[in-house]
């Protein structure tokens, strides 16, 4: 396994001749690996000849008094998860390298990146789509890989994808959970013991929008009223949003059909976390 921290040197690897006419499956993360970007890193070794992750805690997406500083890292704990996962090539850029002195160009999706977390994360996704262009640019991959875990990321990267003619197949992965529900994350690294009993408050109200659904219940209004419900008993936590849209154009609606999209965005003490569902999709 290659670790690589220059951009040009990436970039070199990426382009003929070097490249030989291979391949290549990217896994874009920002490190503290779990099984949810493992699931996605062992799909990208099935699609790919070289296998590219890249670990870059990226200062664009982060609002002014979110968790940058405090953003979990543990590189040898991810070089061990790559390995593991048949990585051969690990990027890690450094900050400077990517934005020098100067740097004011940006990628901005519309629409699609203006509700759910572009309303409570406020130049989030621009951050997003720029930092992946970026990406994209350097590694050149065939084949990239996103977790439906950021349900709303991957709707972004699908849109901005098709509208700059990006030559990059977008492959979305279900969500990794734990055991007991609660959707992998490297920001569950947070929460206290009594915390992560909360967090499972979000799983729990989602399986239960799936369970009215799968019962017939077909208002938006009934169905956001007792999620909602169901995340207000937990005393430590406080709803960002509970949201209800159509999953491909996430506008609102008010009757569910089987391509709604359930997506939840609650702070268990300090620690923000989002989850979602489809609820017509099979699990
Ligand atoms: P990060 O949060 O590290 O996630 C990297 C990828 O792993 C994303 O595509 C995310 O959806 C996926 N992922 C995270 N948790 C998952 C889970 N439980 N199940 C399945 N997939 C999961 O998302 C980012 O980084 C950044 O925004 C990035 C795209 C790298 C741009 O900076």
């Amino acid at each position: 396994m290659k670790i690589i921290n220059s951009i040009i040197h990436m970039q070199a690897l990426a382009i003929a001749p070097e490249r030989e006419g291979r391949r290549i499956a990217f896994v874009p993360t920002m490190g503290f690996l779990h099984e949810g970007h493992a699931s996605l890193l062992r799909e990208g070794r099935k699609r790919g000849d070289v296998l590219v992750l890249s670990i870059f805690v990226n200062p664009i997406q982060f609002g002014k008094n979110e968790d940058l500083d405090s953003y979990p890292r543990d590189m040898e704990r991810d070089f061990q998860l790559a390995e593991a996962c048949g990585v051969d090539i690990v990027f890690i850029p450094t900050a400077t390298e990517m934005y020098p002195e100067g740097f004011q160009t940006g990628v901005s999706v519309r629409e699609i990146a203006l509700p759910l977390c572009g309303a409570s994360r406020p130049g989030h996704f621009d951050g997003v789509a720029t930092v992946v262009t970026k990406l994209f640019n350097i590694v050149r991959p065939d084949v990239a890989l996103f977790g439906c875990k950021d349900f709303q990321q991957l709707a972004v990267i699908r849109r901005m994808t098709v509208d700059l003619n990006l030559p990059v197949e977008i492959v979305g992965m279900p969500i990794v959970r734990e055991a007991d529900g609660l959707a992998m994350s490297s920001r569950n690294a947070y929460l206290s013991p009594a915390e992560r009993q909360s967090a499972l408050s979000l799983s729990r109200a989602i399986k239960r929008a799936r369970e009215l659904f799968a019962s017939g219940e077909r208002s938006i209004d009934v169905l956001e009223k007792e999620t909602r419900a169901l995340i207000e008993q937990e005393s430590t936590a406080v709803i960002d949003y509970v949201e209800f849209r159509d999953g491909a154009t996430l506008q609102g609606l008010e009757v569910a059909d089987s391509n709604t999209l359930l997506a939840l965005a609650v702070k268990i003490g300090q620690t923000r976390l989002i989850d979602n569902t489809v609820l017509g999709e099979e699990l």
